[in-house]
C-alpha cells in the first residue's frame, strides 16, 4: 500500500503532524504499536493535561544545541494551541506559573487531535509493530505486523519518526526512534531519565520515609540551575516540582542545596522571636510556619527544645544553616519507571530546525521527545511536541 506520509508514533507530537500533513492534502498514515493512542495525553497533569504555558521561551528547553528549538516554537506558538484549544470549546485554566490545564480531563485534547485527524481523513492503525524499514528510490518500505500477526508491506514518501522517549514503559514507550536514527548514520546523545524524583540512601532515606506525605514550599539548587516550588517528601527520597524540575539540570554523583525556608531568614526570625516570645519554644514557634511533623523530625537533628531566648549566636547560625542550606547527594533518580521525559535524544546537530528532516536522510523526519528537546516542567513538553509536530505538517 503506498502513503505519502507514513508516521510512526501517535503521541501528541504524531498525531499533530499527522493532522496537519493530511489538512494540506497529503495521504497519511499514523501508525503506533500501543494498543490505544495517545496514552501519555490521557494521563498526563494528573488527569486534566497541562497542555501548554503562558510563557514559552527557549530558555525554558535543554538540549546540546540550546537554539534548535527556537524556530518551531516560534512559528507554532503556545497562542496557536490556545486557539485551537478554544475553537474545540475545551474549557481550561491557569493554575500557576503560567501553566494550562483542561477543567475537564485529559481526554478534551485528545478527541482535539483525533477529530482534527478525522477532518484531515488521517489513517490511524494502532496494535502495528514496525519490523523493518528499507529505503527505496521513491522513499521508504515497511514492514509492519498487526495484531493477527499479519505481515503488510506499506510505502510512503516521507517518513515520521515520532515514538517519544523511554519513560514510562507501561505506556508503549520504547527505544525505537533512536534505534532507527542510529541504523539510519544519525547520532543519539546520552539519555537520562527526567522530571523524576530523586532518591536517597543513608540516614536521609531514614527522614525522607519519616516524613513521607509531608509537603513544603522549598527551593532547589542544582549546580547549574535553582528552582522553587514545592517538594515532596516520599518513601524513597524526594519529589513534587521543585525537585521534578532539578532533575532536568541534576548529573549523578552531583550534591544539591535545599532551603526549606525560602521566604524567610531564619537567623532574622530567631531574633524577632527572642524579643516578641523568648518563653516559648523553637519547635511550636517554627511549626507556624512549616508542618508540625517535619519541624519535630527535623529538629531532631540537633536534639534541642529549648525556648527560643537561650539560643546563642553561634547556635542560631547552626540553626539557620539546618533549614537554608541542607546539602545532599542523591543516590539516584526512580528511572524511566516514573520520569515525566527522557532528556537527550536524536542529534539535532543532524536534523533541520526548519523541516525535521533530516540532513542526510531525503524524507525521513524526527518530531518530539525523540529529539535532543527536553522542557521544563509545566506544559513545555507538550508545547514541543505540538510545534515540532505542525512545522513538520508543513514539509512532509
Ligand atoms: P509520546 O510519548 O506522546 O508518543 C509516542 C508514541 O509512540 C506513543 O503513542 C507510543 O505508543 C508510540 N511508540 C513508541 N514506540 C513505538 C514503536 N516501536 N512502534 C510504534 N509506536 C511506538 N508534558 C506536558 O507538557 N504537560 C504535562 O502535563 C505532562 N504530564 C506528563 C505526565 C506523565 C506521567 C508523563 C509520563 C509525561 C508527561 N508529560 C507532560 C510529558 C509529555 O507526555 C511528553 O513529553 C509528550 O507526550 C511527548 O510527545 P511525543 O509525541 O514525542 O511522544
Amino acid at each position: 500500500m503506498n502513503w505519502d506520509v507514513i508516521i510512526i508514533g501517535a503521541g501528541a507530537a504524531g498525531l499533530m503532524c499527522a493532522a496537519t500533513a493530511g489538512e494540506r492534502g497529503r495521504r497519511v498514515l499514523l501508525l503506533d504499536h500501543a494498543n490505544k493512542v495517545g496514552k501519555k495525553i490521557l494521563m498526563s497533569g494528573g488527569g486534566r493535561c497541562n497542555f501548554t504555558n503562558l510563557d514559552i521561551q527557549p530558555e525554558n528547553y535543554l538540549s546540546d544545541n540550546p537554539h534548535f528549538c527556537k524556530s518551531a516554537l516560534s512559528r507554532y506558538t503556545q497562542w496557536d494551541f490556545i486557539d485551537l484549544v478554544t475553537r474545540h470549546q475545551i474549557p481550561w485554566h491557569e493554575k500557576e506559573l503560567g501553566q494550562l490545564f483542561c477543567d475537564r480531563k485529559s481526554s478534551d485534547i485528545l478527541n482535539l487531535l483525533l477529530a482534527e485527524c478525522d477532518a484531515a481523513e488521517v489513517t490511524i492503525e494502532a496494535q502495528t509493530t514496525v519490523k523493518d524499514i528499507q529505503q527505496i528510490s521513491s522513499g521508504f518500505e515497511l514492514s509492519c505486523e498487526d495484531v493477527q500477526q499479519t505481515t503488510q508491506l506499506l510505502r510512503c514518501e516521507s517518513l515520521v519518526i515520532a515514538t517519544g522517549g523511554l519513560s514510562i514503559p507501561t505506556m508503549g514507550a520504547s527505544g525505537f526512534g533512536y534505534d532507527w536514527a542510529e541504523k539510519f548514520g544519525l547520532t543519539v546523545t546520552r539519555r537520562t531519565a527526567s522530571l523524576v524524583p530523586f532518591t536517597l540512601s543513608g540516614k536521609w532515606l531514614d527522614v525522607a520515609s519519616d516524613l513521607s506525605g509531608v509537603s513544603l514550599a522549598c527551593s532547589v539548587t542544582t549546580p547549574r540551575k535553582s528552582f522553587s516550588g514545592q517538594l515532596l517528601f516520599t518513601h524513597r527520597g524526594l519529589s513534587g516540582p521543585a525537585i521534578l524540575q532539578a532533575s532536568n539540570y541534576w548529573e549523578l554523583g552531583e550534591s544539591v542545596t535545599i532551603d526549606l525556608l525560602p521566604d524567610e531568614s531564619l537567623h532574622d526570625l530567631i531574633e524577632r522571636w527572642q524579643s516578641l516570645h523568648s518563653k516559648q519554644t523553637l519547635k511550636n514557634l517554627l511549626a507556624q510556619l512549616l508542618p508540625k511533623r517535619f519541624v519535630q523530625i527535623w529538629l531532631e537533628q540537633i536534639d534541642e527544645n529549648k525556648p527560643v531566648l537561650h539560643y546563642n549566636h553561634k547556635e542560631i547560625k547552626e540553626l539557620h544553616d539546618l533549614f537554608h542550606q541542607w546539602h545532599i547527594t542523591p543516590s539516584g533518580t526512580e528511572g524511566y519507571r516514573t520520569a515525566e521525559v527522557t532528556r537527550g535524544g536524536v542529534n539535532t546537530d543532524d536534523i533541520s530546525s526548519k523541516t525535521f528532516e533530516a540532513k542526510q536522510v531525503k524524507g525521513l523526519y524526527f518530531i518530539g521527545e525523540v529529539l535532543d528537546v527536553t522542557g521544563w516542567l509545566g506544559g513545555y513538553n507538550f508545547q514541543w511536541a505540538w510545534s515540532s509536530g505542525w512545522c513538520a505538517g508543513q514539509f512532509v
